[in-house]
C-alpha cells in the first residue's frame, strides 16, 4: 500500500484512514464497515471544480452520483459546488433530500418510468438525459400533462470502444446505450427533440465507459461530439450544453495508474476548446460526470478475518465477515483489490492468500491472490479503493445486513449509513394469508 493523506500508518502498525486507527473503528462501529475519508472526496470534488473553471464558458461537475448515493454524499458534493448525476427515482429522490437544488440535477437512464419521469417534472430537473425516441415522446406527452416544457438532452453513441471491461463498457457501436452517430439516429433524435412541443433541446452528451486511464478515447470522443455540433450549427439548431460524462480510473492495485482529476478536467477543457474554436463554434456549457474518481479511492472496507481454509499445495482461503453482498466486484467483473492486515501493516508478507466471502456461493471471492503475513481468526483486513461502486451495489444477498459507512476525518467520525438490524430484514415480508386477494 502507498501511504496517501488518507491512508497512513501509525506507530502500532495499524492503517488509519482520515486519522482514525482502524482498530478503533472495528471497537466502535464492528465489521464489516464501510469507511469514506470526507476530506479525500472533497478534495477530489473540488480539484474537478477547479480545472473545470478554467473553461473559458459555463461548466458544471455533476457527481455521477450511482458510484455512491445516499444523504452526506450528496451534502458534500453540493457543498463543493457540484450538481449530480441521477439515473432512478430512488437516486433522484435522495439527492433532493440532502438540499441539492433540483435545477443542478440531472435525469439519467435508458429506461426511466413514467412515474420517475413525473417525478422529475414535478422536481423541475435542469435536463432529461434521453437516449429513445420513445422515452422522448414519452416526456412530451408527461410534459403536456404537468403543463411544462421538459428540457432535454441526447445521450449519443460516439462509437469509441474504451479499454476496460467489456460491461462497463458503454459507447461501443453495440450498446443499449446512446443514440448511434453513424447510421443519422443522432440527427433525427434531435430533429425529433425539436419537433416535440413540450421539449425544449439543450444539448447532448456521451460517456465512453468507466475505469479509463487513457486520455485519447477522450480526445476522440470530443472532436466527434463537435464534428455533430458543427453539423448542427450548419442546420441552424445551437447546442447550449455539451456533457462529456464521466469514467476517469482510479488505482485499484498497483497496476493502475490513473490521472489525477486536474489532469482529466484540464485536458478535457483544452480539447473542447480547441475542437470547438477550429469549427468555428461558440462554447456551450460544459459538463463532466465523474462518479467513481471522486468516492473511490475515499473508501476503505474493514472485515475481521474468520475461517481459514488451507488446501495443501493447492490455496489458502481467509474467508471474511463480508463478501459479495458489500463488494459484488468480482463476482461481477473479476475487479482485483489491494488489501491489507490492517492492523499489522509493519510485518511482512510471507504468504498468498485468497480472501473469501461468507456467502453460499463459489464466486464470492473479494482479493485473489493477497499478499499477507500468516492470518489467523480475529485479524483485521481492509480492502482498498472500495468508495465506488461497493455500497451501492451492495445487496442482502443471505439475508446478510449490509454493512454502515462511517464518514471520518482529521481523527473523528460519524455514520452517514446506520446500521441495519435482522427486523430490517423482515420489515417488509408479509406472513402467509389464509385468504389471497381476488384479482
Ligand atoms: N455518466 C454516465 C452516463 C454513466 O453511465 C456513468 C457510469 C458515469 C457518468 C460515471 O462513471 P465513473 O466516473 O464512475 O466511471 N458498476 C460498474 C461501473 C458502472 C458505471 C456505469 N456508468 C463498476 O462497478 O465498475
Amino acid at each position: 500500500m502507498k501511504e496517501r493523506d488518507s491512508l497512513k500508518i501509525d506507530e502500532n502498525g495499524h492503517l488509519t484512514v482520515g486519522g482514525c486507527d482502524v482498530v478503533r473503528l472495528r471497537e466502535r462501529y464492528g465489521t464489516p464497515l464501510y469507511i469514506l475519508d470526507e476530506a479525500d472526496v472533497r478534495e477530489r470534488a473540488a480539484a474537478y471544480r477547479a480545472a473545470l473553471s478554467a473553461y473559458a464558458g459555463e461548466s458544471l461537475v455533476l457527481y455521477a452520483s450511482k458510484a455512491l448515493s445516499c444523504l452526506a454524499i450528496y451534502e458534500i458534493a453540493d457543498e463543493e459546488g457540484l450538481g449530480a448525476d441521477v439515473v432512478s427515482g430512488g437516486e433522484l429522490y435522495t439527492a433532493l433530500e440532502a438540499g441539492m437544488p433540483a435545477d443542478k440535477l440531472y435525469f439519467h437512464g435508458n429506461n426511466k418510468t413514467p412515474k420517475e419521469i413525473e417525478e422529475g417534472l414535478r422536481a423541475g430537473v435542469h435536463a432529461f438525459v434521453s437516449d429513445t425516441p420513445s422515452e422522448l415522446s414519452l416526456i412530451d406527452a408527461l410534459a403536456r400533462e404537468a403543463g411544462k416544457k421538459a428540457p432535454v438532452m441526447l445521450r449519443l453513441n460516439p462509437g469509441i470502444e474504451a479499454h476496460t471491461h467489456r460491461f462497463i463498457q458503454t459507447a461501443r457501436v453495440d450498446s443499449k446505450f446512446g443514440f448511434s452517430m453513424d447510421d443519422g439516429a443522432a440527427l433525427a433524435a434531435v430533429e425529433q427533440a425539436l419537433s416535440l412541443p413540450n421539449l425544449q433541446f439543450l444539448g447532448i452528451h456521451c460517456h465512453i465507459g468507466s475505469q479509463i486511464f487513457e486520455l485519447k478515447p477522450y480526445g476522440l470522443s470530443i472532436r466527434r461530439m463537435a464534428d455533430f455540433m458543427r453539423l448542427l450549427a450548419d442546420k441552424g439548431i445551437e447546442v447550449r450544453e455539451l456533457n462529456l460524462g464521466g469514467g476517469f480510473g482510479v488505482t485499484y492495485t498497483a497496476a493502475d495508474k490513473p490521472l489525477s482529476p486536474q489532469a482529466c478536467a484540464a485536458f478535457v477543457v483544452k480539447e473542447v476548446t480547441d475542437a470547438l474554436t477550429k469549427r468555428q463554434l461558440r462554447l456551450p456549457k460544459l459538463l463532466i460526470e465523474p462518479g467513481r474518481s471522486i468516492v473511490g479511492e475515499a473508501g476503505v472496507t474493514l472485515y475481521t478475518a474468520g475461517a481459514v481454509k488451507e488446501i495443501k499445495g493447492v490455496k489458502t482461503y481467509v474467508s471474511v465477515d463480508g463478501g459479495m453482498f458489500d463488494n459484488p466486484r468480482y463476482a461481477l467483473y473479476q475487479a482485483e483489490y489491494e488489501a491489507v492486515p490492517a492492523d499489522r501493516m509493519r510485518e511482512a508478507p510471507t504468504e498468498t492468500v485468497t480472501l473469501a466471502g461468507k456467502c453460499c456461493e463459489s464466486g464470492d471471492m473479494l482479493v485473489i491472490d493477497a499478499k499477507m503475513p500468516k492470518l489467523r481468526r480475529g485479524d483485521l483486513v481492509a480492502v482498498l479503493t472500495t468508495g465506488a461502486y461497493n455500497y451501492s451495489m451492495a445487496s442482502h444477498y443471505n439475508r446478510n445486513l449490509v454493512p454502515p459507512t462511517v464518514l471520518v476525518r482529521d481523527g473523528c467520525a460519524q455514520y452517514i449509513v446506520r446500521p441495519e438490524g435482522y427486523l430490517d430484514l423482515t420489515a417488509k415480508d408479509e406472513r402467509l394469508q389464509k385468504k389471497k386477494e381476488k384479482l
